[in-house]
């Protein structure tokens, strides 16, 4: 596959649910979780999701650099879209007041709400060394995969 295919998001959430559909244990699942999508997804230098903890989101299962590890809620990218409830596509970091700078390599970003049983769970982040990395298809792609994602949060319990 080059950067140009377009993924299939179709096959990879019938690679999240096979992947995940027998094991019960939620930061596990969430491990192979994060780990899929950060080798599916071309173009990007870190994914992972911030577990929300009171009122600040807390680094939790990720692939990339070390990141920041406390972010409160309202703060940079993660804490706005925890915030908002809805997803924020940024095509350039730099442009974004109050971004939260892990890794200088990253110029784009996404931030998808996790939302269990009604409540925030925390946010996927995705960062990428491109500018305006993420399409509209991209979003609809990847908000897919956290409603699988949620779905089994949902059953198998939570991590925190
Ligand atoms: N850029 C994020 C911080 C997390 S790192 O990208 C891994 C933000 O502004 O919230």
């Amino acid at each position: 596959m080059t950067t140009t295919d377009p993924i299939d998001f179709d096959l990879l959430n019938a690679q999240l649910i096979a992947l995940t559909r027998d094991e019960p244990d939620a930061l596990a699942n969430s491990a192979n979780f994060v780990a899929l999508m950060y080798h599916a997804l071309p173009d990007i230098n870190w994914l992972g999701i911030y577990v929300r903890r009171d009122d600040e989101l807390v680094l939790g299962p990720f692939q990339g650099k070390p990141a920041c590890v406390h972010i409160p809620i309202g703060r940079g990218v993660c804490g706005t879209a925890a915030q908002s409830l809805e997803t924020l596509r940024v095509d350039n970091v730099n442009d974004f007041a109050g971004h939260i700078a892990c890794d200088v390599a990253s110029n784009s970003e996404i931030v998808v709400p996790l939302i269990c049983n009604g409540e925030l769970l925390g946010v996927l982040d995705i960062d990428s060394p491109s500018l305006a990395r993420f399409s509209e298809r991209d979003q609809q792609g990847i908000e897919k995969l956290c409603r699988s994602f949620e779905a089994l949060i949902e059953k198998t319990g939570y991590f925190i």
